[in-house]
């Protein structure tokens, strides 16, 4: 009775996600007839999100069979599991998995044997390339960390099929990753906490696409923002764009909020948490959970408790520092996710992408390929029309203009 009553909800999720996501329609209905994606078994590990289940109903529709586990142990919705495991999909995900569940599941989407993978943080293709799967055409990576990864992979002569980095279409990094991230990691640090943002001292590390929307929502809430860089011109930009710019020792006594948005790894670690200010708040949203070193936050505490669910507090010298959603992207585990109006870009590119791997994988060579421009500027095409914003076009006296000289 309770998957009954989670079905339902799945599938108005769904419904409620997909009437913000019309482009995915639109490249749907334009290719119903002849299901460019007919038997192709999909595998895919993505945050298992309303959204999500948007991308994975077309890719059925267009004649894909799909198996699905999560990117995250902790991300995954439930009620997205039941109605999309009851329109076929073989879902291998449940929220809170642990670290060998999580495992177990992405081995299973292997185990399906799926011709085309897509990947959100590439551990499914680490996984693949490891345990030597045979049988992939190609594949598609959804994030910047992913795609890190599968560089190093083609750099070291190991890549084992070609992948297109779907994070790299303007469409996708200039709204998801800014706008998106921008605003669910806010919404997922309220939610969390229901602290207030106005007059907060927010530290955000890294102002690449991500921080730079994050940076923005805070500040349009009324936050005092510092930004911690590690390159020139980001750093430039941050300051131009009025922002605090510090080294992170200089603001580490005075942040109030810390959010980490850098790909990388052990961005606030041990020296930092000996200095933060009682009753600091950490979070972040980049992919991995090793932005914050949370095993040293355990090892150097002197006891910790859990307030509420994904607000952990720990104690270190008469203070209290609180960790959100585990060191994991906080606007996933603890929010919804980014919204469907950016996901239907992401997914819109994710879904041409697909196609174009499975009817080209032939000619493509074993390397991380962008997103074809082809592709980014129908995106780009189709989001106008479905917001009905009319742009100019060049006149032919312009498109001459400078090609004379
Ligand atoms: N939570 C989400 O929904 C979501 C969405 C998109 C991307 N991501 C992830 O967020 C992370 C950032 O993505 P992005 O697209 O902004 O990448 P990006 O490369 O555009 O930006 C990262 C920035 O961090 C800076 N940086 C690196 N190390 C640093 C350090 N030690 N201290 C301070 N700054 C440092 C870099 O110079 C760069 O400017 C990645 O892990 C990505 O996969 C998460």
């Amino acid at each position: 009775m309770k998957n009954v009553k989670l079905i339902d909800s799945g599938r108005k999720s769904w419904e409620w996600a997909s009437s913000h996501m019309g482009i995915i329609s639109t490249i749907v209905n334009e290719r119903i007839s002849y299901k460019p994606l007919k038997g192709v078994r999909l595998g895919l590990s993505l945050h298992i999100t309303k959204e999500t289940s948007v991308l994975v109903m077309a890719a059925i529709n267009l004649g894909c069979k799909v198996s699905l586990c999560s990117a995250n142990p902790l991300s995954v919705q439930e009620d997205i599991v039941a109605f999309l495991s009851s329109a076929g999909v073989k879902v291998h995900a449940w929220k809170d998995e642990t670290e060998r569940e999580y495992s177990d599941n992405l081995k299973q989407v292997l185990e399906y044997h799926p011709q085309i993978v897509t990947d959100d943080g590439s551990n499914l293709h680490v996984m693949a390339h490891k345990s030597k799967t045979v049988g992939i055409l190609g594949g598609t990576e959804e994030t910047t960390s992913g795609i890190t990864r599968l560089k190093a992979l083609e750099k070291n002569g190991k890549l084992q099929y070609p992948v297109i980095g779907v994070n790299e279409a303007r469409t996708k990094h200039l709204f998801d990753n800014r706008y998106g991230t921008g605003q669910s990691t806010l919404t997922g640090i309220i939610r969390i906490t229901n602290v207030l943002i106005a007059g907060k001292h927010i530290v955000v590390c890294g102002y690449g696409h991500v921080g730079r929307g994050v940076a923005a929502r805070a500040r349009g809430m009324g936050a005092i923002v510092t930004v911690v860089e590690v390159d020139a011109l980001k750093a430039l930009e941050a300051y131009m764009d009025g922002y605090y710019v510090k080294k992170i020792d200089q603001v580490v006594q005075n942040g109030d909020i810390f959010i980490t948005c850098t790909g990388q790894t052990h961005v606030i670690t041990e020296k930092h948490f000996r200095r933060m200010k009682n009753g600091v708040i950490l979070a972040n949203a980049g992919h991995f959970d090793n932005e914050i070193d949370v095993e040293k936050l355990f090892s150097n505490s002197n006891g910790n408790h859990s307030v509420r669910e994904y607000l952990d507090c720990f104690h270190m010298n008469g203070r209290k520092i609180f960790l959100l959603s585990k060191g994991r992207v906080v606007n996933l585990v603890g929010g919804e996710g980014n919204p469907p109006e950016v996901m239907a870009m992401s997914f819109a590119n994710q879904l041409l992408c697909i196609i174009h791997i499975f009817q080209n994988h032939k000619k493509m060579q074993k390397k991380v390929f962008s997103v074809p421009e082809k592709i980014d500027s129908t995106v780009a095409n189709l989001s106008l029309k479905y917001l009905q914003i009319g742009i100019d076009k060049l006149s032919p006296a312009q498109r001459k203009y400078g090609k004379s000289y």
